[in-house]
Formats: structure tokens, sequence, C-alpha cells
């Protein structure tokens, strides 16, 4: 089976003149691609997460702005850097909690004023751009996070932040493809992650085709897992980590940080410093998605909820800076991360 490294599974790509999604929504049972030229359909795959992650939706936005541009400019090459305006608001509202998002548009954004006459060279290049140093980004923390694993041990993820969340390789799951080769990690335990079921789906895919053991626990089985004490880190993505380190990630997270404290398991955040919003001061101010009640009332398409019963879906939550050990990004490591560190981090240039 092909590898979720990063060199054949590929879960955003260009190709053909537009942009191929691994459709992620029905791994690991099929494995099908859906491609689009236009950014409508582009926003729409990221809403309804055939992407998902908050790297990948950012380098499926920056490849959808090709696409509106590519449109606009063939309906009025005049005007068309005004009205691509619409399609940047689209793209920008397609999910709200991963700032990965509005980071990769703005980047974008920041080219169109050195375009003149076809954009479509021009913006393909800056999506590509965005897209290696992703996974350069990826490779480097999973380096950086791999030396911090001092001891073999057992580690705990939730959702997915591997390969199919990113460029390639992941941020989470980086780190623990090198901390294995490296001979650190001797089992990955994954929550199922309710109710998309990232981790049974997506990261158990990843890991056993990477030959890393992985063994799945449900959402609630987390501190019973952490009292038995074979597991010595807890290892996360985020969706956004605000100015004073506080991190929103996959619902569930937050649950998994206190429960780390308790019993005196080291937790880290994994994520490249596209994921760092300074314009944010605190998780207070991380907007959370809330989707739809359906989601959780139903599985696959089927009603299993007492009719009548409603549901609350929020889907990410936000750890406090202070029950994080150390949040590793491209640039270096913040251990018990404070605003101070993080302002010092984002200046660095590397
Ligand atoms: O709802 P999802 O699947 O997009 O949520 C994804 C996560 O929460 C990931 O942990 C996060 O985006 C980091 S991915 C490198």
């Amino acid at each position: 089976m092909a590898s979720a490294q990063g060199s054949v599974i590929k879960a955003v790509e260009w190709a053909g003149g537009g942009v191929r999604l691994l459709d992620q929504r029905i791994l690991p049972g099929k494995i099908n691609y859906l491609f689009y030229k236009e950014s409508s359909g582009v926003a729409s795959a990221i809403r309804e997460m055939v992407v998902r992650g908050a790297p990948a939706i950012g380098i499926a936005a920056a490849y959808g702005v090709v696409c509106a541009a590519r449109r606009r400019y063939a309906l009025s090459p005049g005007t068309w850097q005004r009205e691509i305006a619409v399609d940047f608001a689209e793209l920008a509202d397609s999910r709200p909690t991963a700032v990965n998002l509005r980071w990769a548009l703005d980047r974008m954004k920041s080219r169109l004023g050195d375009i003149s006459g076809d954009p479509e060279p021009a913006l393909l290049a800056e999506a590509r751009r965005v897209h290696d140093e992703d996974i350069a980004a990826n490779r480097r923390m999973g380096d950086l996070g791999a030396q911090l694993i001092d001891q073999r041990c057992a580690v705990l993820t939730h959702c997915n932040a591997g390969a199919l969340a990113t460029g390639g390789f992941g941020t989470a799951l980086g780190v623990v493809r090198a901390a294995y080769a490296s001979g650190h990690i001797s089992l990955v335990y994954a929550d199922e992650t309710r109710p998309w079921l990232q981790g049974s789906r997506l990261t158990a895919w990843e890991l056993v085709q990477d030959h890393i053991p992985v063994t799945l626990i449900g959402d609630g089985a987390a501190a019973h897992l952490l009292k038995q004490g074979g597991v010595k880190w807890i290892i996360v993505g985020a969706d956004r980590i605000a100015a004073n380190g506080d991190a929103a990630n996959k619902i569930g997270t937050y649950n998994l940080a206190v429960v780390a404290r308790h019993h005196g398991v080291k937790f880290m955040v994994v994520a490249p410093t596209s994921t760092i919003d300074m314009q944010t001061a605190t998780g207070h101010d991380i907007p959370i998605e809330e989707r739809a009640a359906d989601e959780l009332l139903s599985v696959a398409g089927v009603r299993i909820a007492a009719e009548g019963a409603q549901a609350w879906n929020p889907v990410f939550d936000v750890t406090p800076a202070d029950l994080i050990d150390v949040i590793v990004t491209e640039k270096g490591v913040v251990a018990a991360p404070d605003a101070r560190k993080m302002a010092a981090l984002m200046k660095a240039d590397r």
C-alpha cells in the first residue's frame, strides 16, 4: 500500500490545471480524488471536510486562489484584481478556527500587487511555495520534537495531524514518525476522535502504512490509559495558537491536557508558525467552529440518538498555555509557553 509519509499519498495537490483533493470523508475504505477547477468548489470542499487539518486547508485555499484568479482574469482582464475579493472572502469563510487558512490567503493576496498580465504563473508559484515550505517545516519539527522524547515510551495522539492534515509528513505525526525511526517510541495510542473519527480512520491508516504500531482507544479512555503509566507524552497538532501560547485543537484536546497534568504526562503541541496568530491575544478570542448537531445525533446517515434529543457540537477547544509543556515549531521549541516567549519566537529569523 502507498505510504503516507508525504511522498506518495497527497491530501492536496495541483494537477492538470486544478486542485486535486483526496476525499478524506471516505477514508480508509475508499481512495478517491476529487478535482476542482473553481475556487467555489475548493471552498465547499473545505467546508464539507473533503480536505481538513489546518495546514492542508491553507494549502488548498492557496491553490483555490489560483483557480479564482484564472477565472476572474479570463472574464475581465482589467478589473480581476478587484473582483477576486469575493473569492477570497468565500474561501476565508469556509472554516473559522484554523488560522492557516487566513494566513495562506493573506500571503496569496500580498502577491496580487506585483502581477501584470496573466496572474496564473505567479500565483501558482506562490501556492507551490506555501505547500513546499509546509513540508519542510514538518520535517524540521519532526526532528526537533523527536529530540525531546528521551526515553523509549508509548505516546498518545488525538485527531489527525499527519500527512493528510498537512502538505505532507505531518506535525504531531511528523514527530511520531521521526521519534519512531530513532527508536524512542514503542507504541502510538490514537483517540478515535468522535464524531468524524479522524483518529481511527486517518491517523491509524497513516501509521499502519508506515508500520508504526498503533492502538485505538475511545476518547473517554485516555484518563484510564494515562493512569497505567506507559504513556510519557501526549503529542497533538493545533489549528490556532494565540499570542500567549493558548492552543486551539480538535475537541477533546483540552481534556487530554488536564488529564496529562494530573498524571505527570508531558504535553507537546506541534505546529508551524503559520498556525500562530499574534493578532489573537488569548485563547478566549479564538473562534470555535460549531458544526451541525446531526454529526453527533447520527452515524453514517442513520439516527442513533433518541428522537427529541438535541446536540451541541463544538469541534475545537482551547488548551491553556499553562497546561502545555512545549510548543514545537519549525523556528524552534518553546518550553512552558507564554506571551513573551511566543513573541521572541516569532521575531527570530529561524
Ligand atoms: O476538523 P479537522 O479534522 O480539520 O481538525 C483537525 C485538527 O484538529 C488537527 O489536529 C489540526 O488541524 C492540526 S493538523 C496538522
